[in-house]
């Protein structure tokens, strides 16, 4: 089979950058230690049809045991998305707190903005949502659902209160 020259060259030269491409993977991921980020705890998925049942997942504590201290200025937040509210939907935390939030709905896929911050997720049936934060700003935050989830959506929020 006669290749022409020129289009020899350009595949060379293709097959050598994919190779350079894997090998940089290689090497960031095994030799650098570079990783997509995960979230920390709980791992995996859950199961949207019992994620509120008691004694099944961190969900399906009472609202008011959802939120707790983990280390001294440390918290997380267990926060339940349903049709049309946050549960809980309101927590207060001091000054220089941080907070990692997992989220997830047991109905239907949900929005979770914080306003002020960069925390925006989007909250998935049978996911988990993640992410952390920390309050050096006394003030309230709101936080907001940003997608569309039916009639009552517009009712959907709830407010973080970092205090002095
Ligand atoms: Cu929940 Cu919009």
């Amino acid at each position: 089979m006669h290749i022409d020259r020129r289009e020899r060259n350009f595949i060379l030269v293709s097959i050598v950058i994919i190779l350079i491409f894997a090998v940089s993977i290689l090497v960031s991921s095994f030799v650098l230690g570079i990783q997509v980020p995960q979230s920390p705890v709980p791992l995996g998925r859950v199961n949207p049809n019992t994620v509120a049942t008691p004694g099944v997942s961190p969900w399906g504590d009472p609202v008011e045991e959802r939120f707790r201290e983990v280390a001294p200025n440390e918290y997380e937040v267990y926060i339940l998305g349903q049709v049309w509210t946050f549960l809980p939907n309101r927590i207060t935390v001091p000054k220089g707190s941080t907070v990692t939030f997992y989220i997830t709905s047991k109905d239907v896929i949900h929005g979770f903005n914080l306003q002020g911050t960069n925390i925006n997720m989007m909250i998935i049936p049978g996911q988990i949502s993640t992410l952390r934060a920390t309050f050096d700003t006394p003030g309230e935050y709101q936080f907001v659902c940003n997608e569309y989830c039916g009639i009552g959506h517009q009712t959907m929020y709830g407010t973080l209160v970092v205090e002095p």
